[in-house]
């Protein structure tokens, strides 16, 4: 099986849009999200619209998808994570916040092989970077694999013979390749609001039968992105951020 295993979309349309174009032909049997369809970006309502049209085996909710429906407030976000948050409630459609307002809780097991979660296993909302949180993730992992999302960068960790090492997945067509007795955590970066420098769209394709993870980079067209976030009068810091890649 092929998994596109993507993340924190970010109501970015055009990059979300750039990422399926670029899987066209590779062959994808199922979708599986890690969180965060909206907040930051000016299009949720095209975004979810277009997430369902592909049937996906497994979306988990982020913590501004809970942010917009209510589930959690915004006192931990930055101002301007939080102003995009008030602008979202008022925008999005009502049949859409209430698809965000049951989006599954993580971690899950999909097909009794893959773990899934958001921010970490241990806690939907936590970010993982570095070793040490990674060790702590991996004591919460039953299967080989386990993807999460929240950091918005491309990153591996693996954990072999008791110790656990990280690796930044630099640009386009990085591969790992799955070892018996190795498990791996792994970010595959984010769609629409990259902040490892690369402002390309980022994704990443899970061959269980090649026993491969590859990581990928696509190039969208941010500046009708940007033109989107300024039209609505949303922080220009968004628009610029996602020029920069941070
Ligand atoms: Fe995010």
């Amino acid at each position: 099986m092929r998994y596109l295993i993507f993340t924190d979309i970010h109501g970015n349309f055009e990059a979300f849009q750039a990422v399926l174009k670029a899987v066209q032909k590779k062959r994808i049997d199922h979708y599986i999200f890690l969180g965060d369809l909206v907040g930051y970006g000016a299009s949720p309502n095209e975004v979810i619209a277009r997430i369902l049209t592909l049937k996906p085996l497994s979306i988990v909710r982020g913590n501004h998808d809970k942010a917009v429906s209510g589930l959690d407030s915004v006192q931990t976000f930055n101002p301007i994570a939080a102003s995009a948050i008030f602008w979202t409630k008022k925008a999005i459609a009502r049949k859409h916040l209430d698809f965000l307002a049951r989006l599954k809780q993580s971690p899950e097991v999909v097909q009794g092989s893959i773990t899934i979660c958001h921010g970490a296993p241990f806690d939907e909302d936590y970010y993982i970077f570095g070793e040490f949180d990674a060790s702590e993730a991996f004591r919460y992992i039953q299967t080989q694999v386990c993807f999460f999302g929240h950091t918005h960068f491309p990153y591996v960790y693996v954990e072999k013979d008791g110790s656990v090492e990280g690796t930044f997945l630099e640009g386009d067509a990085s591969e790992v390749r799955l070892e018996k007795g190795v498990r791996y955590l792994v970010n595959p970066g984010s769609v629409g609001q990259p902040r490892d420098r690369d402002p390309r769209s980022a994704y990443a394709i899970y061959d269980s039968g090649a026993r491969t993870i590859k990581f990928y980079r696509v190039e969208y067209d941010i500046e009708e992105t940007k033109r989107k976030i300024l039209a609505e009068k949303l922080p220009p810091a968004l628009a610029e951020r996602l020029s920069l890649g941070i």
